[in-house]
């Protein structure tokens, strides 16, 4: 009877596995803040893309761990079409073409400072960083990335990058926004991931990313990112934000995406590892929640073992 009842299911199809890329061949290097999760290189994410398309993940999402020797003031590594991203995108949508491959726009692997956007005098320039994140968006799609994702949350972007994808025929390519980012504590693990926090140092996004006082806002910013040609939008971090993944869900009518982000995924890890609760049940139940709130699919770095334990794999 619960069965015949139940109101949602965690499908393999609304889970999308983010990767962290490495230069090299046959490596994995353990991220030490996120037990289970390794930076790859590009031949060994080929083969964990392939692992996810068998299971039933329809996408990946890929972020670059850049050579500090890479990184400038600029950020200019993030509209090279050789970078080492644009090179995993080929190699990917070459050897797994039905995986769907997923591109983060935004400066932080790649600047000196760890921030998503230029900086002159310790303050953020949105219409500059615009300019360049239209330069890596383009660069991204030209590589063979079907979409491409601004986590910047600078205002103006996604038209700015929907214009030009158009203007360069990349008529196909869908732009995924990040359109209520909040300023949150719980990217503290996906920074070390990258190797943007030792530049970020102690300084915040907070003249960027969202309140997490605020909720109105986050329609204002959803409700002007779809103005814009947002094809999905995402609600950032996930499960402390629930009530605003229903909200965005209730008020637009499209794909709605939501991020278990790093910081979470190493709570439920650490505290499955302790022995406080079951690692797969804490994972489903966090996971079906995103659903319940109405979510489409969700970022987990989880995506891997939670798909192989639901149906269609068992
Ligand atoms: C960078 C970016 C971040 C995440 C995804 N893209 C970190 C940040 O904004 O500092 C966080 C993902 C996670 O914590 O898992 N623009």
């Amino acid at each position: 009877m619960r069965r015949m009842v139940r109101e949602t299911h965690l499908l393999p199809a609304d889970l999308i596995l983010p990767l962290f890329i490495i230069e090299g061949e046959n490596q994995r290097q353990p991220v030490e803040s996120l037990p289970g999760v390794d930076r790859l290189t590009i031949d060994l994410a080929i083969e964990t893309g392939r692992q996810a398309a068998e299971l039933g993940i329809p996408a990946v999402a890929l972020f670059p761990a850049v050579d500090v020797s890479l990184k400038t003031e600029d950020g200019a590594e993030a509209w090279n079409p050789n970078s080492l991203i644009c090179r995993a995108v080929r190699a990917l949508k070459a050897e797994v073409p039905d995986l769907g491959v997923i591109c983060d726009v935004a400066l932080d692997p790649y600047t000196t400072h760890g921030h998503d956007g230029l900086l002159v005098d310790g303050v953020i320039q949105n219409d500059e960083t615009v300019a360049v994140l239209v330069h890596q968006a383009l660069t991204l799609a030209e590589a063979g990335c079907d979409v491409v994702a601004p986590s910047d949350m600078m205002d103006g972007r996604v038209g700015a990058i929907r214009a030009a994808l158009e203007e360069h025929n990349f008529t196909d390519t869908l732009i995924l926004s990040y359109a209520a980012k909040y300023a949150s504590c719980f990217y503290g693990p996906f920074r070390d991931a990258v190797g943007s926090s030792t530049a970020l140092g102690t300084a915040d996004k907070t003249s960027y990313q969202m309140d997490p006082a605020n909720s109105a806002e986050a329609l204002r910013e959803v409700g002007l990112d779809i103005a814009e040609g947002a094809d999905m939008v995402m609600v950032k971090p996930g499960m402390p934000y629930l009530d605003v993944i229903r909200d965005v869900v209730r008020e637009f009518n499209v794909p709605v995406f939501a991020y278990q982000v790093s910081g979470e995924y190493a709570m439920l890890s650490l505290g499955a590892e302790k022995g406080l609760f079951d690692r797969t049940k804490a994972f489903h139940e966090s996971l079906l929640a995103f659903k319940r709130a109405g979510a489409r699919g969700i970022l987990t770095y989880a995506a891997l073992d939670v798909a192989a334990t639901l149906p269609g794999n068992v």
